[in-house]
Parts: C-alpha cells; structure tokens; sequence
C-alpha cells in the first residue's frame, strides 16, 4: 500500500481506495459525496414534500445497512443507485431531443425553437449522405439530401447549423459514426470561429461503429481502420478537448433491430469492452479516454425490466472497468447513458396512443437513472415529427420532471422485490452473454462472425410471431384497431431542398482556396497510410479550409477500403 498526496492510497494493487473509504460506513461515504457535490449542484428545493406535506428524503433504504456492494449508495461504488450523489434532486436529466432535417438554415431554427421550449442539450440528426461519408451532389445522395436529418457537406453548413447557439454554454450530441472525427472537427471549427477554447467544448460524438456493423449499417470503412479512426477521437479529445464525450457506445438501434433487453444490455457492454480493448492496444491508459466513454440505451414497453436493465447495467460496468480494466479513477466505474424512448414501439395505427406509451418509456428511463433523454414524437411511426408533435414529446419529460415528484428521491424502486430481483436477473444474464462473446473472441470477432447479429434476428422474429399470434398486445395494431384512420398532418421536407444544397456546395468549392484543400487532403491521405498515426489535426485541417465530408472521406476510402458488411 502507498499513499499519495491526494490522501489516496493503493491497494490490491490495481484500484484506489479513498483513505475515508477504510474509517466509514459506505452511507458515512455518501454523505460526504452529497456535500460535495451540493456545492456544484445544489439540490433543486430546500424540501421536498409530497401534496399532502409530507417530508420526501434524499434516500430510502432498508433497515439492515447494505455492506454487499449490490446495492450501494448513489455516486458510490457499483453505482446501483445512479451515478451522482443526489441525482435529479439537484439537477434533471438534460432534455436532449434528437432533431434534424432538410438544410442547416432550417435545422437551426427548429434547434431555437426547442431551446425556447426549454430543452437543455442539443442531439444532431445528420441525413444518411452525411453520415456514410457522400457530398449532397454525390450520386449516391439522390433523393436523401436532408430527409432523415439535416444536409451536412462543409464548415459552413456546420456554421448555418450552430449560429446563435453558444458553443460554451450547450452541450450538442451528434448522430454520427463512420465521419465522426469530420462532423467533430467541423464542430470545433465553429467553436473556434466563436472563440470558444476547445477545452470548454462540451457534448458527445455517437462514434460506435460496432453497432453499426450490427443493427445500423451507416458504415464506410473495415473494421481495423474504424477503430483506428475511433481512438485517434479518444486520444485527441484527451489532450485537447477533455470536457467532451468521445463515443456514446449505443444499444438503441441494437434494440430497434429486434433485440431483447438483456441482448441490447451485453451487446451494448461486449462492445464496450471492445473500444477500451482497442484504445489500450493503441497506447492509452484507461484512466486517459474512460472517463469520457458514454452509453446510450433504448426504453421499450415493459416498465420494470427496463427500469432493472438500467440500473443492472451500471452495475456490471462499474464492476468490469474496475475489477478487470484495473481503471483507478472512479470517473471511469461510472456509466453515463442517454436514453430514448423505443421507435420501434410506436404505432402508424391511433398514433396520440403513441404519447402514452412514450409517457411510461421516459418514466422507466428517468426512474432508471438516466442522465440525458430524448423522447419520441407520437407521429414518427408515420415521418419526422412536426413542431407540435416534437413540443408534446418534449413537455412530457417536463410533466414527469415537475409534476409527477419521481425525481424527488433517488432510484425510488429501490428495495422493491421485484425490481432487485429482476436487476439482479438481468445482471446474471447479461454476464453470461458477456462469457459468450469472450470465448468467440470478443465483439469485433463476434460481429463479424455474425453471432450478434443472429441472436438479434432470432428475438426479431419471436417477437413478430407473438404480435401476429396475439400473444403479445399492441394496441390499435392487433386489437381494439379503428375501423378507419384520419392521417394527421405530417412534416414534408422540401423537395427543391436537394437542388439548393447542391447549388450552396457548388458555390464554395468556387469560393474557396481549393490550393490548401488539395494540401489539406494529400497531407491527410499520406497520414493515413501510417497506422500509428493520429488523423485528427489533419482532418481538421482540411474542414477548416471548408474541404467537404465527401471529399474527406474519399481520401480514407482510397486508403482504408469500403466494408461490405459480414
Ligand atoms: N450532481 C453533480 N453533478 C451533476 C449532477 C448531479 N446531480 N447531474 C449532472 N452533473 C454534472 C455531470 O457530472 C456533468 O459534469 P462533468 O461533465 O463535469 O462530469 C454535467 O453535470 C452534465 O451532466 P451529464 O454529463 O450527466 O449530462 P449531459 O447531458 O451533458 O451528458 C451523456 C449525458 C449521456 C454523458 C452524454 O453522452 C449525452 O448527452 N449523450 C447524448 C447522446 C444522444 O443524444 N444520442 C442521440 C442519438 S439519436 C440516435 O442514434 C437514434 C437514431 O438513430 C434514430
């Protein structure tokens, strides 16, 4: 054992053991992690009451104190509870609705809107063109510039998308894997166009290829120079830009692809493992980039097997990043996650019913300890959602936040014998998995044996076998249908949208100093060829000098190959 000059000491060799941890209770322990943290956050009331006044504690627990580890207390060790010391008695979750479509001018209004609205964090979402890597005027682009989310070909499309929104101040995720590091880079870019010191730049970078491979397929490039290009973003974001989250390692569209619960938990930490595996092979120390890891999970319809599926996942994390990563910062046990509601769960059929169903989805994933939510719209079973029906999805995470009192107390389903039951089951369960992906040789290995990617189809299947058979109830889809529908006014992106993206490319590739976008982009491609090279100053390099994501991207596919899936 040896202590250090932050009263910490060593031991067992491979994790810190706070010198309080060895004189204290674990609530002794927690008790000073809430007066430290109050003083960042302190807690939104001076009391908390329900209607008929009655006091609301921080925490309940039970009689008998929890010496196991299990359950712990929150902010504590294995993070059962959540992951901060009082939770959303001292902040909400951030209200971070995915958004994006047609051109940047258009997107950014709709940005403003929900900002007005009183969103707190922005989350990108780019076209399919953007995010496998083609210019609007790309042939490939036809007919999808700016339909599935907002066009993005340069710097100044990046500039249109962020103007009047303060870069220091709003945290933005973006919805990008395959051009990660361009989006990023141009997002910099914009925050340096600002003024804003990289080092105050905050928001996450969705950067998962693995799931990509497995249930999204907006990939460009193999795997091995994927996971390159996805621990240059780690190393580079360590040295220059530590506030920002580096991946958001993602079981959403795991689920969406038909998953179950506990698949979507230990595809989603199999593929975890598999970028701190890479990240150490490349040079980094995990203490170095896992802080800044994210996750982000799905909430389907069964409200305690999602609220247990939370809750057991912290908990496994915590524990593989500690026990077996030997990780010493208690920064890098934590698992941070988003959550949105299921897509895949809404209805075409009586789409209002689709409110309620993403009413009890948001209120497992709050009650689950979510730190960042985005909640469906109940016509996007049918298109992008409209203003009205993007401003009902977002009053409904502030109907839960302010009205409903859940997040008044933390994890209030604590104790309760089915969710501990079902928590511990899950966790069981999702650890078997993670045995079995071990013995194939990982996820990499895994995936491009296709085991995930079965698995998934098979639960698919089941699940649309049980719909068909009535087993499982969706209502207005196999019972209590209509006997006819009125479609709702539904949001229709421009068509001649496609025409003026293209002409606005055109008109900068005139303007520009195409000499420094062509040193730009021969600098990034010999990097490229150097394997133990970081792209990212090149790449920003290039978006600075407005090179655009097509351009950029086809310099990596000349040198890295197009993955044609498994
Ligand atoms: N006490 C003390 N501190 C607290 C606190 C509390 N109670 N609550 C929050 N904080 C602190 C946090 O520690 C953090 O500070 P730090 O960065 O210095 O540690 C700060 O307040 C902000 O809090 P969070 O980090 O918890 O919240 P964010 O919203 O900033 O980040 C995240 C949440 C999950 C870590 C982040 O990765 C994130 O925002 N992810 C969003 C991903 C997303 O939106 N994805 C959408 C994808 S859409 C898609 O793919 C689907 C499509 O394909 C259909």
């Amino acid at each position: 054992n040896r202590i250090d000059n932050n009263n910490f000491y060593y031991t067992r060799g491979h994790y810190i053991v706070k010198q309080y941890e060895q004189d204290s209770t674990a609530k002794e322990r927690w008790e000073k992690s809430v007066s430290k943290a109050i003083e960042r956050f302190p807690e939104r009331k001076q009391t908390f009451t329900t209607s008929s006044g009655i006091e609301v504690e921080r925490l309940y627990e039970s009689k008998e104190a929890d010496t196991s580890e299990t359950l712990g207390y929150p902010g504590e060790y294995p993070y059962t509870r959540g992951i901060q010391p009082t939770m959303y008695r001292s902040r909400f979750w951030t209200m971070r609705q995915y958004a994006g479509f047609g051109s940047a001018k258009e997107t950014n209004k709709r940005f403003r809107y929900l900002l007005e609205q009183g969103q707190t964090g922005l989350s990108v979402a780019f076209d399919l063109p953007t995010q496998i890597g083609y210019d609007s005027d790309d042939a490939m682009s036809e007919g999808e510039v700016g339909k599935v989310g907002v066009a993005i070909d340069t710097l100044q499309d990046m500039e249109h998308l962020l103007d009047g929104i303060p870069l220091d101040k709003v945290s933005t995720s973006m919805t990008i894997n395959a051009p990660a590091s361009v989006l990023l880079c141009m997002y910099l870019a914009v925050g340096e166009k600002q003024g804003v010191p990289f080092e105050k730049i905050t928001g996450t970078i969705q950067n998962d290829i693995l799931k990509e491979y497995i249930a999204r397929g907006t990939y460009i490039f193999p795997p091995k120079p994927s996971m390159r290009l996805i621990t240059n973003i780690f190393e580079f974001c360590n040295q220059h830009v530590p506030k920002f989250n580096t991946i958001s390692i993602s079981g959403y569209h795991i689920r969406e692809a038909g998953s179950n619960a506990v698949q979507e938990a230990a595809f989603t930490i199999a593929n975890g493992m598999a970028y701190v595996d890479a990240a150490i092979e490349s040079g980094l120390e995990v203490d170095d980039f896992a802080p800044r890891l994210a996750f982000f999970f799905n909430a389907h319809n069964n409200f305690f097997e999602e609220v247990a599926k939370f809750r057991a996942a912290r908990r496994i994390w915590a524990k593989i990043m500690r026990e077996h990563y030997g990780a010493n910062n208690p920064k890098s046990w934590k698992l941070r996650f988003h959550t949105q509601t299921g897509g895949s769960t809404l209805t075409a059929q009586q789409p209002d019913n689709n409110i309620v169903r993403v009413t009890l989805q948001a209120l497992a994933a709050v009650m689950g300890g979510t730190q960042s939510l985005h909640t469906n719209s109940r016509d996007e079973a049918l298109s992008l959602p409209t203003e009205d029906s993007a401003r009902i999805a977002l009053r409904t995470q502030q109907i839960i936040a302010h009205e409903s009192g859940v997040a008044d107390t933390i994890d209030p389903l604590a104790g309760s014998y089915y969710v501990e039951k079902l928590t511990d089951e899950i966790e069981s369960q999702v650890n078997r998995y993670l045995e079995r992906i071990k013995e194939i040789g990982g996820a990499v290995q895994a995936v491009e044996e296709g085991y995930m990617q079965r698995e998934i189809q098979q639960n698919a299947y089941e699940i649309q076998k049980n719909i068909e058979s009535q087993d499982e109830i969706i209502v207005g889809l196999n019972k209590f249908e209509l006997e006819e529908e009125v479609e709702p006014d539904l949001l229709r992106v421009d068509e001649t949208l496609e025409k003026e993206q293209i002409d606005t490319l055109q008109a900068i590739r005139n303007k520009r100093d195409n000499e420094k976008v062509k040193e730009a982009l021969t600098a990034l491609k010999e990097t490229a060829k150097d394997e133990k090279a970081n792209l990212m100053p090149y790449i920003l390099d290039a978006v600075r000098a407005y090179a655009s994501v097509g351009e950029i991207c086809n310099v990596l596919r000349e040198e890295f190959g197009e993955y044609t899936g498994v």
